[in-house]
């Protein structure tokens, strides 16, 4: 259940059949986008065109150099949410561009001649957290002062992970890829540290499953503790 002081978060990814989201650790997810279905790219825009906010990771951006619009349907592109400690952005990051609003979101941490470098290019940086992005706090923000009440973030892993650990995703929708690409360090749905029991386990409930085009689409509610969990 969303809380009343964040915005309703949706996950949405395309994964392979072996939970991967690019071909190999450093690689650009775009390669394995290719392979989507026309119609699911139309759904991912029109996702997109839903949502107030999107938010990746920095990482996902200095790999992918996404530029995070709206442009297979109609529709207005959301406010792109970047968090990134240290405001290590590119200079050359498609988000920086005049296509959409821009945050970026930093810790008191991050170095005031990047922070000021970033205000020049006309985006929004916020400082929230002392050394790491604060992402509760970024939410509380995000709604109170952006009018942000539905937001959609599409990974990478890390930023899942964070955004789980804090129980703020609401929803998850995978688009899934025929492909098994293999590699023990290969970004998967969600990275982060790893659970040591049982009771640590994200638990889900399936909501929807359809298909688009050629691909399967899942859609996933999040429980996180174990209502719903059934005895094996
Ligand atoms: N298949 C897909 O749908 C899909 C989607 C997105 C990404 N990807 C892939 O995922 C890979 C990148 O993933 P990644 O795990 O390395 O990086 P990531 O999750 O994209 O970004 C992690 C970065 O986010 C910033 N951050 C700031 N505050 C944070 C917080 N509280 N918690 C977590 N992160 C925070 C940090 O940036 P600083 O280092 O600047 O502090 C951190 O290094 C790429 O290969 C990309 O292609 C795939």
């Amino acid at each position: 259940m969303a809380d009343h002081d964040r915005p309703h978060v949706l996950m949405m990814s395309e994964i392979t059949v072996d939970g991967k989201l690019t071909l190999r650790r450093g690689a650009s997810s775009k390669i394995l986008m290719k392979y989507m279905a026309p119609e699911t790219g139309v759904l991912l825009h029109q996702t997109r065109a839903e949502c107030d906010a999107i938010m990746v990771g920095a990482n996902t951006i200095r790999i992918d150099n996404s530029i995070l619009t709206v442009r297979l349907v109609e529709g207005k592109s959301p406010i792109r949410v970047i968090p990134s400690n240290l405001a290590d952005i590119p200079p050359d990051a498609n988000i920086l561009g005049p296509d959409a609003r821009t945050i970026i979101a930093v810790s008191e941490a991050a170095p005031a001649e990047r922070v000021a470098r970033l205000r020049e290019r006309g985006v929004d940086v916020i400082a929230v957290g002392e050394d790491y992005v604060d992402l509760p706090g970024l939410m509380r923000i995000l709604k109170e002062d952006y009018g942000v009440s539905r937001m959609m973030i599409e990974g990478g892993p890390t930023l899942n992970w964070s955004m789980l650990n804090h129980r703020l995703v609401d929803e998850i929708r995978l688009i899934h890829l025929p492909f098994i690409v293999g590699g023990a360090d290969t970004p998967s749905l969600v990275g982060g540290m790893r659970i040591e029991t049982e009771e640590e386990m994200i638990r889900l409930s399936l909501k929807r499953h359809f298909m688009c085009g050629s691909n399967l689409v899942t859609e996933w509610i999040l429980l996180y503790g174990d209502e719903g969990a059934g005895e094996a």
